[in-house]
Parts: C-alpha cells; sequence; structure tokens
C-alpha cells in the first residue's frame, strides 16, 4: 500500500496538534509549560482530559494514583480489556508532545471509533498517567505501577524539594492512597498495554520514516549524592585548608562522566546540582547533585553504578568531605512483547509504512508493566531528535499516521480476539 490519500492525511493529525497546543497551555509556570505531578496545573489538565475522554464516549475516574482512567464499553460479551496510555506531567521547560502526544492520541482513536458507533471484542482504557518524569519525587511510575500491582508502598514517604509526603500530595488531590493496593490490574483480564509517544531521538528523522516499534526500553538507576563539606569564608581559609562541597562534586561529575564514557550503551547524566544557601564569598559545605545512569544491559548500568558509587567515596574520602547516596528509582531494562509488536509492526504496513524496529534509551510508564502485562510502543518521528525542550515537534501529518496505526492495531486485535 502506498502514501495515504490526501483526504485521509491529517485527518487525526490536525485535530491532535490542536489539542495539544491547548494543554500546552495548562501549566504551573507562566510562559513555558512546566506540569508537576499533583500540581495545579496537573488538576487542570486531569479536567480537560477527563472532558475529552467523555466527548469520546468514555466514562471517565481519577483513580487513587491520580490516574485519569477513561473507560470505553467492549462489545457484548467482550471480557477483556487493552489498556492505551501515556503521561500528563511534565518536565520543567516541556515540550508539548511527550507523553501528551500519546494520551491525545489514544483519545482521539477512541472519538473515532466512538463516532462510527464500532464496538470491540474487548474494553479499551485510555490511561493519563501523572508520575512519569519523576521532577517531583525522587521515585517515579507510580501510575503505571500502581495498575502493575507493583508500586512500592515506601514512595509514599518520599518528600518534595518543598517537604511535602507524596501521601501528603496525593490526599490534597483527592486521592486516597490506601486505595492504591486495589487498582492493580489482574494481568488474565488484560490484553496489553500499548503507548504512543515521539522517539525523543534522531533514528526515525535519519531515515525518513514516520514511525518506528519499539523493541525494548533502557534501564535507569536514578539518586540524589549529597555531600557534606566545611562551610566558611572565601578570603580567609587557605587552599589546602579547606573541605569544599562543590569542588569535591566538581571531580565526582567529572569522574561519572569519563565512566559513562568507557563503554558503549551506557549513559549517565548529572541533570541538577544545589548548593543550599550558596554565596559568593562563602565555601560551599553542602552541596546535592541527582545522577541517573541507564544502559540496554542491566549488568553494564549495575556494575558502573557500583563504580560511581566507590569513586564517589574515594574522592569523598581525599578531600575529608562526606558523601550520602540515596537511590530514588531503579528500573530494569523491560522487552516489548513480540506478538503485540508483530500487529504493530502489521498495521504500520497496512498504512503503507515500512515497520522499523527501534530501541528507547527514555524511559516510559510502560516498563512499569515488565513483566506483569505484555505492552508493546509506537514511535513517532520528532524534528532533529530533540525532546524535553520547547523546541520538540511532530508534524501533524506524522502522528497522523501514528494514530491511524493505532486505530488499524485496535482492529487486528479485535479480529483476532
Ligand atoms: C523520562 O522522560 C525519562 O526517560 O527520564
Ligand atoms: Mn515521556
Ligand atoms: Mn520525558
Amino acid at each position: 500500500m502506498g502514501e495515504p490519500t490526501a483526504s485521509s492525511r491529517d485527518r487525526f493529525g490536525e485535530v491532535i496538534a490542536n489539542r495539544l497546543t491547548e494543554l500546552e497551555a495548562v501549566s504551573d509556570e507562566p510562559g513555558q509549560l512546566t506540569r508537576l505531578y499533583l500540581g495545579a496545573a496537573h488538576r487542570k489538565a486531569v479536567d480537560l482530559v477527563s472532558a475529552w475522554m467523555r466527548e469520546a464516549g468514555m466514562t471517565v475516574r481519577l483513580d487513587a494514583a491520580a490516574n485519569v482512567v477513561g473507560h470505553y464499553e467492549a462489545r457484548e460479551g467482550g471480557q477483556r480489556t487493552l489498556l492505551i496510555g501515556s503521561h500528563i506531567d511534565t518536565v520543567r521547560n516541556a515540550g508539548r508532545y511527550d507523553g501528551n502526544l500519546g494520551v491525545v492520541t489514544a483519545i482521539e482513536v477512541v472519538k473515532a471509533a466512538h463516532q462510527s458507533g464500532k464496538r470491540y471484542p474487548f474494553a479499551v482504557d485510555v490511561v493519563a498517567f501523572g508520575d512519569e518524569e519523576g521532577v517531583r519525587f525522587p521515585s517515579t511510575l507510580s501510575g503505571s505501577r500502581t495498575l502493575a500491582g507493583t508500586f512500592d508502598p515506601k514512595g509514599l514517604d518520599d518528600l518534595d524539594d518543598a517537604g511535602v509526603s507524596r501521601r501528603q500530595a496525593l490526599s490534597a488531590f483527592g486521592c486516597d492512597s490506601s486505595r492504591l493496593p486495589a487498582e492493580a490490574r489482574q494481568p488474565d483480564r488484560i490484553i496489553g498495554y500499548v503507548e504512543v509517544h515521539i522517539e525523543q531521538g534522531p533514528v526515525l528523522e535519519k531515515e525518513g520514516l514516520a514511525v518506528g516499534v519499539v523493541t525494548a526500553i533502557d534501564g535507569v538507576t536514578r539518586a540524589v549524592v549529597e555531600i557534606d563539606g566545611v562551610a566558611g569564608h572565601a578570603g580567609t581559609v587557605p587552599m589546602s585548608m579547606r573541605h569544599d562541597a562543590l569542588a569535591a562534586a566538581a571531580e565526582m561529575l567529572v569522574a561519572i562522566e569519563a565512566r559513562a564514557s568507557s563503554r558503549p550503551h551506557l549513559v549517565a547524566t548529572v541533570g541538577k546540582i544545589d548548593v543550599p544557601g550558596g554565596a559568593v564569598n562563602t565555601i560551599p559545605g553542602l552541596v546535592r547533585f541527582t545522577l541517573d545512569v541507564r544502559s540496554s544491559m542491566d549488568h553494564e548500568r549495575l556494575s558502573a553504578f557500583s563504580d560511581i558509587r566507590d569513586t564517589i567515596a574515594a574522592v569523598a574520602q581525599r578531600r575529608g568531605v562526606e558523601a550520602r547516596i540515596v537511590v530514588g528509582h531503579e528500573a530494569s531494562a523491560a522487552y516489548c512483547d513480540t506478538a503485540l509488536s508483530d500487529r504493530l509492526a502489521a498495521a504500520a504496513q497496512t498504512c503503507g509504512i515500512a515497520p522499523r524496529l527501534i530501541s528507547s534509551g527514555a524511559g516510559h510508564d510502560a516498563m512499569a508493566f515488565d513483566r506483569v502485562i505484555p505492552f508493546a510502543m509506537l514511535f513517532v518521528r520528532c524534528r532533529g531528535g530533540v525532546s524535553h525542550s520547547p523546541d520538540e515537534f511532530a508534524s501533524p501529518a506524522d502522528i497522523d499516521v501514528a494514530a491511524r496505526v493505532l486505530s488499524t492495531f485496535l482492529d487486528m486485535i479485535g479480529a483476532q480476539s
């Protein structure tokens, strides 16, 4: 089959792109998109997405983890459910596509089925997760892990930068955290979980393809490193007598970069560093920095993390500072289900797209379902491979392809059920 016809092209794409622009305006910060889990903008996004789900023929509820769940009833006799989702939280100063694209696309595909009176032999639950980026609390994927039944209740004691716990934030949002275990889905009632997401990398663009089928998602370890040095006067303490926490952190950062660069399929990032109470004329006494280590091979990630731990301890000892490392989030590399992925590839082919297999360096809610519920993902080309930036862009034409692939995929799963 060839290129889509001009009349079918952008039927979904324009509508989805317009809704993403509408959703982009829902932000915690003026002039840029920042939407953190359980914040004021998250609440507004929940309301907007809920309204779109209702219009698409779904019944809607906010579950105990603040996931918005839109339920599209099965044809009579349908017993099982297909989950389709992504996230509506964002990084700071985000692009409008990361996460939001998958949620809006799923809603539009269900809306098209609803408008044409189509029911599938299974129910479709469209889920808008709220805790994928992990910007607010140290652990993340709490929404998807709640559905998978693998959320660790210790995460309820996680604190944000203002000292508010996850438990308190959920309660202020109207969510009862004691109900979290009851939200777990029974795997034998679930066909699988499917997520549409921008690629966040340059491969599809380089190969001239609108979409790609994901094979696996890299594993990740995230931690916060706290360095306790000795604060002092910048003018009076000789260099040889200092225990500068920031200088120690700088040496650690360079060592982390070198360790990650020493192996293929391994990346490590220090994305945030704070010097609480820092001043131009004060030797830093306390520093906190974040650490994010990823690999498609768990043994590479674990061995790198262990080496980084040793290096941090050695630098700290030599410089007479104390270092503490607290791991906040950890996920193994997760492999997509071949049967579901084959269906996605067949759906892409039906839509005239050569099915390209691609792996994911970015984390996704899908990985929370690893070894519990089969999952598959469809990536959408994004301009320049740019993501986690306001410059993120996916064209309406490519979004249209993704929506048609998803819609075709649902028909195929329906035909085989
Ligand atoms: C989420 O975007 C992540 O990969 O950190
Ligand atoms: Mn994402
Ligand atoms: Mn992201």
